[in-house]
């Protein structure tokens, strides 16, 4: 195994080999953890989505990326161009840490269409002799034949009095006549915080303010905020590090949480009645989760699959993560709903449709030659049961989804699932529904990655999962009442 001391990991791109990288390549592609239909790196580390935006008649998503291996390294932005949010052509590099600005990172960032160009916002990293962090917001065109051109100047120098150097990931979104962006920060007293710039010629900026949108001390660190408008709603996704568990309970290292507000108001920099802090996702790996308002009136998302400081069995491999499929959000009952985009169907292959009743013994219901499918089941929901994942043959180690339905609780345990990592953050998530009649999952999986949408997209459950076997691919229900109907799907490998 490679160790990986800092000089390694901020070696420049140039020193690295081609005989290096396609011999790490040709190691992965033998991996049983390869997906078939998420994004995922060729090789090295993918961890934030960026610049998730519609140019020119196609979508565009860029991710975190370092290539040489599975750590955090010197990043660049890799570039994956889609026409239909499920087939992502990987297309290049488009911003490498090759400038006095960004030496030691191009960090994350965001994008928008600025006429006949795509506007890229992100930060630069920068480490000077003393390794003291430095940030600077800086700016590149990307014009319709995916040429990126950086501005040589930095678009804001310095954090400004009363933040620290813990200043990145502009978010860029329209709002009236200007074009805002928000910004995870720091204060000097080591709080987190989320600032609000404007400009009319993206260039100059201006600060309007701190965002006010809580009372609550947001931990030590605000990563990755992005403002987006369901329904005229706004919604905030952030990551607030090191946020005090009593504030709103959760397990991961850092959680990616939401509120909802009636209003966001410029003036003010605020967000009008928000809502608590509410977790985006109630699994184990979501972070960094990116949003934006699509010109065609969705509200797309897509998330890091991955967590900072936690060591995943595929490092081993020389690879790690990758990105949760689009999804579309929306708010019914002040509540923000999580779909699968409607694109995904088309993926779609085999299907059998699932109907039958429930025992207390285990039922098969379906046993797929691998874990690349689409599950759809509704259930009773009068009754506790469980649904079993990635099983073997007889129901001893898998994915344990179970639904309680005296408290109206779903939990997801991956203690028997593969191998196990990050366990000392727990091996079991547990999530709360609102009472309704029937259960209804909606289950992609994808050999290490399991994404599930419950109660119509009431709340999502992600987990990573390494299964030693990967044969192991049964699907049994245990418990529940009466009968269940449901659809299942093989889906294709995604066209590159
Ligand atoms: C979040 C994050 C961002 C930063 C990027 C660096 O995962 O730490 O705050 O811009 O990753 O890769």
């Amino acid at each position: 195994m490679t160790e990986w001391t800092t000089p390694l990991r901020y070696k420049p791109y140039h020193q690295w080999s081609t005989d290096y990288l396609d011999l790490l390549e040709s190691v992965i592609q033998k991996s049983s953890w390869r997906q078939a239909f998420h994004i995922q790196p060729k090789t090295g580390l993918l961890n934030d989505p960026n610049g998730f935006s519609f140019y020119n008649g196609k979508w565009h998503l860029f991710y975190q990326a370092y290539p040489f291996g599975p750590v955090h390294g010197v990043k660049s932005w890799y570039h994956m161009v889609s026409d239909n949010l499920v087939d992502w052509k990987q297309h290049d590099y488009a911003l490498l840490p090759d400038s006095p600005y960004d030496s030691h990172g191009v960090y994350s960032g965001s994008a928008i269409t600025v006429g006949e160009k795509l506007f890229l916002m992100y930060t630069g990293n920068v480490r000077d002799k003393n390794w003291e962090r430095h940030s600077y917001q800086l700016g590149a065109w990307m014009d319709s034949e995916m040429q990126v051109e950086k501005i040589t100047e930095a678009l804001i120098e310095n954090p400004p009095a009363g933040y620290t150097e813990e200043f990145r990931d502009p978010q860029l979104f329209r709002y009236q006549d200007n074009c805002l962006m928000a910004i995870g920060a720091q204060t000097e007293s080591g709080k987190g915080a989320v600032l609000v710039y404007q400009s009319k010629q993206l260039i100059d900026w201006e600060l309007l303010g701190e965002l006010d949108y809580t009372t609550e001390d947001m931990g030590f660190m605000v990563e990755c905020p992005n403002l987006v408008f369901v329904d005229n709603q706004p919604v905030l996704l952030f990551c607030p590090q090191g946020l005090d568990n009593e504030i709103t309970p959760y397990q991961n290292i850092y959680p990616n949480m939401y509120v909802i507000g009636s209003a966001f108001n410029k003036e003010t920099v605020s967000i009008e009645n928000t809502s608590d802090l509410i977790n985006l996702d109630e699994g184990f790996d979501v972070y960094a989760t990116q949003a934006f308002n699509a010109p065609d009136g969705r509200v797309l998302s897509v998330g890091w699959i991955g967590l900072p400081e936690i060591d995943y069995p595929s490092f081993e491999e020389g690879w790690a993560h990758c990105l949760s499929i689009v999804k579309e959000l929306s708010i019914k009952d002040q509540h923000l709903y999580q779909k699968p985009v409607i694109e995904m169907q088309e993926l779609r292959q085999h299907h059998e449709v699932l109907k039958g009743s429930v025992q207390e013994e285990n039922l098969l219901l379906s046993s797929p030659d691998k874990n690349v499918y689409e599950l759809k089941l509704e259930l009773d929901s009068r009754a506790s049961g469980s649904l079993y994942l990635f099983a073997d043959k007889q129901n001893k180690e898998g994915l344990k989804l179970s639904y309680n339905a005296k408290d109206d609780t779903i939990s997801m345990d991956r203690s028997k699932a593969g191998i196990p990592f990050g366990e000392g953050y727990g091996s079991i998530r547990t999530a709360s529904l609102k009472k309704q009649d029937k259960l209804t999952l909606h289950i992609f999986a994808d050999r290490s990655v399991c994404e599930i949408f419950v109660n119509d997209g009431y709340c999502v459950m992600t987990s990573r999962i390494f299964m030693k076997d990967p044969q192991q691919t049964h699907i049994f229900l245990q418990g529940f009442e009466g009968d269940y109907t449901g659809d299942f799907w093989t889906l294709r490998e995604m066209n590159e």
